[in-house]
């Protein structure tokens, strides 16, 4: 792993350093279930430092193609997997490298916040250090206020770290679960419809949050909001299914900007005037 930098410069003490951030490179990945293609032939470069958005209708493999760049899509029963998906430059899928550690550098955040309800709002945060960070018992503090202060809940729960989880509101729930990702110092953030779940207000705290972690994370995030993507992503990736019982495929990808002023693709521009999708 690259060493830990931050934006003042490096950093000797793991506790306050964020990772840095690293490039995925997605090679002619061909995603299936049950040998059946659901995503096909993408070739897809995902800038470090930059919040690149996944976007396209429904069932065009989003999620599959997020989930192939931690490894989880090979966790689903059935699951299969050609092509690469390289991790500055290794080959996930070859390279001797754990699903722990793959997903220790690849963080996920998912649709409808996941925190354990029981759990405290202080051990929610530590609960995926388990995938292999290891702290001092001192540390810990530090960090469960580090992972909450950037994910921008701290000063809403710094009083009541010990009460559960679930009592937050969902888009405090939602911040939670980025600050337990964000807790195991990820290099990248894979987030799957992380505001589908929230209201509009929740939304756009969310939304403040990626444009803040983007110093520091790459992140990847999917969504069906059209204003969403070109709110937060600097690059936008366009998905579609060609034809019905077809995988779906990557059809463009560019600067968010131009792929909403001026697509190259008749699909892109259907999709995103609401023609299509
Ligand atoms: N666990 C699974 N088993 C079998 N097929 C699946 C599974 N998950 C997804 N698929 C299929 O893979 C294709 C892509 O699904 P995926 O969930 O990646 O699409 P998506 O673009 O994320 O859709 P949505 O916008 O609805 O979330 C679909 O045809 C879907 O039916
Ligand atoms: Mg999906």
């Amino acid at each position: 792993m690259a060493p830990p930098t931050s934006p003042t410069g490096p950093s000797t003490d793991p506790s306050t350093c964020p990772a840095a951030a690293a490039r995925i490179e997605v090679v002619d990945l061909t995603a299936s279930y049950h040998g059946r293609p659901a995503v096909a032939g993408v070739n897809l470069k995902i800038e470090p430092r930059q919040v690149t958005a996944l976007i396209g209708p429904s069932g065009s493999g989003k999620s599959t193609l997020l989930r192939c760049m931690n490894s989880m899509h090979l966790t689903v029963p059935g699951a299969g997997v050609t092509g690469s998906v390289l991790l500055d430059d290794v080959d996930i899928y070859t390279a001797k490298i754990s699903p722990v550690e793959i997903r220790q550098r690849v963080g996920m955040v998912f649709q409808r916040p996941t925190p354990f309800p029981t759990m405290s709002i202080r051990d929610n945060v530590l609960a995926g250090l388990h995938l292999g960070r290891r702290l001092g018992r001192g540390s810990h503090d530090d960090l469960v206020e580090q992972a909450l202060v950037r994910a921008g809940l701290w000063h809403e729960v710094k009083d009541r770290l010990k009460a559960p989880g679930g009592r937050l509101s969902g888009g405090q729930q939602q911040r939670l679960c980025i600050a337990r990702a964000l807790a195991v110092e990820p290099e990248i953030l894979l987030m799957d419809e992380p505001c589908s779940a929230l209201d509009p207000s929740a939304t756009l705290t969310v939304e403040d949050l990626i444009k803040e972690i983007k110093q520091t994370y790459t992140v990847v995030i999917v969504t069906h909001n059209l204003q969403q993507a070109a709110r937060v992503a600097d690059t936008t990736a366009f998905l579609t299914v060609p034809a019905a019982g077809e995988p779906g495929r990557l059809v463009e990808v560019g600067p968010t900007e131009r792929i909403f002023s001026t697509p190259r693709q008749q699909a892109t521009e259907d999709y995103i005037t609401g023609k299509a999708g």
